[in-house]
């Protein structure tokens, strides 16, 4: 069982884990713990419920009873709904009660991961259809703690808004040269991986399992994206290290799914060809799926980058995405297995001389065309934004374009451009704003309602994962609340994230690990609230994006990639700056978007000023919504973002004491960097632009 570090310097010696309980410190669970607990019902996952009570009830004094003699005072009564009466007859008249309440909203039913919680007659209790529905309503107990037993609970069926909630992990079996064992990866090793073999340790992921299914995430793929040659064996000869991940998550109810190659039936099967219409590459692909079912029975599916930055995908043979696609799908299909076929597909070997091509313009050219055409097991798994993750970007048009297609948004958890988990920069705002995103103007439905589908059949959310083998699991312990996030969006994209925020700091930081609890929480708003606006305002500004440095992409580099192959170019000349994606006199990106945004980022005077380079090209002096120029808004917001991180820093500061030691520093250690980091962001950006412009700072600020 993991306990937090807390204190604990010689925890491993004392046979306790050594890495941090992130929002599962054992003192969540106290109040239910201290309980007498009813379980009722059967059932791996119903199994794990028992297991997590049993071991709560151990150490805070409660008894669960799973069986006679069923006399007991439950407090709290976990039932599944299939298993009948509860032997007792005031559980059985509090379920009763509340049984009602599951029938009188909406449809009825409780689904395959919901459940009922409500209080009725001095008993608390969770209903579910399902064991996942139980577990899920357990973690939700915990969440509420004392307020689970208040009388004035209400009744309340909670159902996924998402059925896919994913994580994917970047991670290689083998250190890869270049992007070493993690792509993108800032938070130690792989959970899964070391040096070309699985880890096998099945406590450290058990724990991990816990996380997700406490925040709700129900899937992962174990291997990065990028599938090289040792990896792609992990769907034939390394199956069984496949299978044993599998295994350990499953009681939390997590379905491993696996990146794969398109290649496969040739650096794999030995055919001399991987044509999606070939007959020989269909039947290869069946038997090694029907294989990989007879070792994973709840085998989730593929994940596949295909003609993406090198890979090999389709059009190598003439054929298109839906042909590459259906080819897969047609494989899983018997297993109930899905394909998710990435939409990331655009010109990496651009001529930035080039005016016509434009990179955000190519997922919709090569994809939307396709819709209608993918079989029903095909899930395209579309990165929110046209270009790549950045801080700021419209949402993808693709998302607007694919009514006939079930559609994924993918986000990225791993802050590849958002300060690598040196910077504090917490994401949630960021997901909430895309996910309430209205691409159709406020008659229509939001981002979150695509990934959502038609009667749930919707390819639902997906972020690539910040996890690693570091003590506090992402590397900056400020970025589990990113990993938290995505997992209660996923589970209801209106949640506020303020509120989840909320919910992460009292999970994570109890008031018996913490000195002054109060206190913890107003500092942990106060830096984190704001902390991707503020990393927005020392970054690339108005929607620009890149100015990173070519290749690692931490810290900035104006014209790191302005003349290079990868088509994200800024366009700064000493006139202006921006990238015209107008219909008008640019490449015609604006025309991908439905009415009304089809036609406000069209306008130079509708475009939202946070977006305003991205679609058009403006002189230094065009004034923004705000009032100020675009230069004087660079200046600006370059200056303010360094101080709120100076700011940040020193709210850090003043809790040294009530957290944590190991946590405290390593936070304080991180933000000394970011602060560094900003201030290097600020000047390279102001000076730049200066140079660039000639226009002075109005305030007559410091620019080198
Ligand atoms: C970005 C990232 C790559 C990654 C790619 C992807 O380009 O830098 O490391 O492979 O996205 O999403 O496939």
């Amino acid at each position: 069982m993991s306990v937090p570090v807390t204190g604990r310097a010689s925890a491993a010696a004392a046979g306790e884990s050594t890495w941090h309980a992130a929002w599962l410190p054992p003192a969540a669970f106290r109040e239910l713990g201290s309980r007498p607990v009813l379980v009722h019902g059967d059932g791996l996952l119903v199994d794990t419920v028992l297991d997590e009570v049993s071991r709560a009830c151990a150490r805070y004094g409660g008894r669960v009873w799973h069986g006679p003699p069923w006399q007991v005072d439950a407090d709290l009564v976990l039932a599944l709904r299939e298993a009948g009466p509860v032997p007792n007859a005031a559980a059985e008249a509090a379920r009763l009660g509340a049984t009602p309440a599951v029938n009188g909203s909406g449809d009825g039913g409780l689904g395959d991961e919901g459940y009922l919680l409500a209080r009725t007659n001095g008993v608390t209790v969770v209903l579910a259809d399902a064991p996942a529905g139980l577990l899920y309503g357990m973690f939700h107990v915990v969440r509420l703690g004392a307020a689970a037993f208040d009388d004035d609970l209400p009744a309340r069926r909670h159902r996924p808004a998402l059925d896919r909630r994913m994580l994917d992990h970047w991670d290689n079996v083998a250190v890869h040269p270049v992007s070493g064992q993690v792509e993108r990866g800032y938070a130690g090793g792989s959970l899964f991986w070391r040096d070309g073999a699985a880890r096998r340790e099945p406590a450290r992921l058990r724990d991990y399992a816990r996380l997700l299914a406490a925040c709700g995430v129900n899937a992962v793929s174990v291997n990065n994206v990028n599938v090289h040659d040792t990896e792609a064996l992990l769907l034939t000869d390394r199956l069984g290290d496949v299978a044993e991940i599998a295994e350990v998550l499953r009681p939390y109810g997590i379905r491993v799914h696996l990146s794969v190659t398109f290649a496969a039936p040739v650096v794999l099967g030995g055919l001399p060809t991987a044509d999606p219409l070939d007959d020989r590459v269909r039947a290869w692909w069946i038997d090694a799926t029907r294989r990989v079912y007879q070792r994973i029975p709840d085998f989730g599916g593929y994940l596949v980058k295909a003609d993406s930055e090198g890979r090999p995908g389709p059009f190598a043979y003439g054929r298109d995405h839906a042909d590459g696609a259906n080819l897969l799908a047609e494989a899983l299909a018997p297993h109930g297995g899905v394909v998710r076929w990435r939409a990331f597909v655009y010109d990496h070997h651009q001529d930035w001389r080039d005016r016509s091509t434009d990179r955000a313009r190519a997922a919709h050219d090569h994809f939307a065309p396709l819709d209608g055409r993918f079989a029903d097991n095909v899930i395209l798994q579309v990165k929110f934004g046209p270009i790549d993750f950045q801080p700021r970007e419209p949402v993808s048009p693709v998302l607007a374009a694919m009514p006939a297609t079930r559609l994924a948004v993918e986000v990225q958890a791993t802050q590849e451009y958002t300060g690598q988990q040196r910077h504090v920069c917490y994401l949630g705002p960021w997901w909430s704003e895309v996910l309430r995103f209205r691409p159709r103007g406020e008659a229509g439905g939001t981002i979150a309602d695509v990934a959502a589908g038609r009667a749930g059949a919707g390819g639902g959310l997906a972020a690539v994962a910040n996890v690693g083998d570091d003590p506090f699991w992402t590397g900056h312990p400020l970025a589990q609340a990113n990993l938290y996030a995505f997992g209660r969006l996923a589970w209801d994209p209106l949640l506020d994230p303020g509120a989840i925020l909320d919910e992460w700091i009292d999970l994570t930081w109890l008031p018996v690990t913490t000195g002054d609890p109060e206190a913890v929480r107003r500092t942990m708003h106060a830096i984190m609230d704001d902390s991707w606006r503020t990393y927005e305002r020392y970054t690339a500004p108005l929607g620009v994006g890149f100015m990173v440095r070519p290749g690692h992409h931490y810290g900035p580099d104006v014209d790191g990639y302005e003349y290079t192959p990868w088509g994200t170019y800024h366009f700064a000349d000493r006139d202006g700056v921006g990238v015209d994606r107008t219909r008008a006199t640019g490449t015609g990106f604006t025309g991908q978007y439905p009415p009304p945004w089809s036609e406000v980022y069209e306008s130079r005077e509708r475009c939202p000023d946070e977006l305003l380079l991205f679609f058009h090209h403006v002189p230094y002096g065009h004034v923004l919504h705000s009032g100020r120029t675009v230069i004087q808004h660079i200046y600006d917001t370059h200056f303010a973002g360094v101080e709120e991180v100076a700011a940040m820093r020193e709210r850090w500061r003043l809790l040294a004491g009530a957290v944590d030691p190991a946590v405290h520093d390593r936070v304080a250690e991180r933000l000394d960097e970011q602060l560094r980091s900003a201030v290097e962001w600020r000047d390279q950006i102001n000076t730049y632009f200066f140079r660039k412009s000639g226009v002075p700072d109005a305030h007559g600020r410091r620019i080198h």
